[in-house]
């Protein structure tokens, strides 16, 4: 995804086709605001939120920033657009998909608790694989469990193809053939690959929770909903929580 955030002084050259040296002075008369504030810091960052002023000219108003759970069904594809597979995208209504991109991908056959939102800062703290923020999956297995995967997910594993070891990880068996599975991070297929550790094929995998925000149950399969303001908050401060 292209950044949507720039410096203000490569911001209102663009927008203004002047050199940077001739918004100089401008900036220095404090005929700049941002946000309703006087700014004369040219390396002030501007993103899609703010609104920016140059005397009574209105350069860019206020995008809203918009945040909306999807319960992901079964063979959905986690993008904004495919050739052939219906995707996420595709479950929202025309009119709402605008400058929506995904907070974090679930696979083709993985369902559950998707996020979409145009707030590239917020997605970025959620989705990328460094992520401390801890997801909560409900998996079905086709061979029995063994206390054994507890000790194997929690120590880690290799995994060969990034060079990393996994971050410890959370499982527990709530029958022989169903376990609860918590990471804090995102690796691909990553927990595909640690039941595969254990010759274990995954036969569903279902997100319930990314944080503290937990899938709305009323949320039918394919089914979306706006965040509320304190999710949207609580979710975020979450980096450091775990
Ligand atoms: N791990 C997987 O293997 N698949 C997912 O969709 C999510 C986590």
């Amino acid at each position: 995804m292209p950044s949507r955030y720039s410096r203000l002084d490569r911001f209102l050259s663009t927008r203004l086709q002047l050199s940077r040296n001739a918004l100089r002075p401008m900036l220095a008369a404090g005929r700049v605001r941002v946000n309703g504030k006087t700014t004369r810091d040219r390396q002030c960052r501007i993103g899609p939120f703010d609104r920016v002023c140059v005397d009574q000219q209105v350069l860019q108003d206020r995008e809203a920033p918009r945040y909306l759970m999807v319960n992901k069904p079964a063979g959905v594809v986690s993008a904004t657009s495919d050739d052939q597979h219906t995707t996420v995208m595709d479950l929202l209504p025309a009119s709402q998909r605008q400058g929506l991109h995904l907070a974090g991908r679930l696979d083709f056959n993985s369902t559950g608790l998707v996020l979409l939102t145009n707030d590239g800062v917020w997605s970025r703290q959620l989705s990328q694989p460094q992520s401390q923020v801890r997801k909560h999956y409900r998996v079905t297995v086709e061979q029995p469990l063994t206390e054994a995967y507890v000790a194997a997910f929690s120590e880690g594993m290799w995994f060969a193809f990034e060079g990393i070891k996994t971050r410890p990880a959370e499982i527990k068996i709530r029958s022989a053939y169903e376990a609860d599975v918590w990471l804090c991070e995102g690796r691909y297929h990553q927990i595909k690959r640690m039941f595969g550790r254990f010759d274990n094929k995954v036969l569903t995998l279902h997100r319930l929770a990314i944080g503290h925000l937990v899938l709305d149950e009323s949320l039918a399969p394919g089914e979306s909903r706006d965040l509320l303001p304190g999710e949207v908050a609580d979710i975020a401060g979450l980096s450091s929580r775990g």
